[in-house]
């Protein structure tokens, strides 16, 4: 029998936010005004992944509110999703000064509280938003290649897609980003219906019964 009670995704995504908010494990501590350690439903069955914080993130301690924000709240909404119900967060959740790229250290450093947030949701569908969040599953990829194509990872589902800044930058992106956005919805339905289908989770003995 164990002691201590399991937490809720709320209490343990509400722990990981407190130690980011005062986190000092990579250089990126020390030019942020505000860490940005993500937000949005505890218990979403889709999880957004984007770079870092932008220099409104920065100034306002939450992710994408900014521009790209803006685009990425657009295009939720044509799919029927509010922010309200995914979780969006990032792979480094302290602004990288001038919004250069993230450093391969600091995105290391920021990692576990990366594999928290997504152990404590368990969502069933991660959309990456760029080549940074892409790397973690698709090291050696091109995001030219795989956008939009979903592929299961155990108990997920990862679907890469262009960066929305990238997209606001680059006309020619705009349009893919929406259609791979526009999928969404049928990618989370196969999801779940894939994380149960026979044989798509092999019981772990101490599930199985014996009666
Ligand atoms: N770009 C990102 O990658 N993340 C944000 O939170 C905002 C802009
Ligand atoms: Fe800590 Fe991550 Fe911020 Fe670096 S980017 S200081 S590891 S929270």
């Amino acid at each position: 029998m164990s002691s201590e009670r399991e937490r809720s995704p709320e209490e343990i995504l509400e722990d990981v936010a407190a130690r980011v908010r005062v986190c000092t494990r990579c250089e990126l501590h020390r030019s942020r005004t505000h860490a940005v350690p993500g937000e949005g439903n505890p218990r979403a069955e889709v999880m957004f992944i984007g770079e870092g914080p932008g220099w409104h993130e920065d100034r306002q301690g939450r992710p994408f509110v900014g521009p790209a924000g803006q685009f990425l709240n657009e295009m939720l909404d044509k799919i029927g999703l509010k922010r309200e119900d995914v979780f969006i967060t990032n792979v480094v959740k302290c602004r990288p000064p001038g919004n250069r790229d993230p450093l391969p250290d600091e995105i290391a450093a920021c990692a576990p509280y990366l594999d928290e947030q997504i152990e404590a949701i368990q969502p069933r569908v991660i959309v990456t938003l760029g080549r940074h969040s892409m790397a973690r599953w698709f090291p050696t990829e091109k995001i030219s290649r795989i956008h939009g194509q979903p592929r299961r990872f155990g108990e997920y589902v990862v679907v890469p897609m262009y960066h929305p800044a990238a997209a606001l930058h680059q006309p020619a992106l705009k349009s893919i980003v929406e259609q791979d956005m526009a999928k969404l919805p049928a990618i989370l339905e196969e999801a779940r219906r894939s994380q149960h289908a026979p044989g798509a989770e092999e019981p772990k003995p101490e599930q199985m019964r014996l009666f």
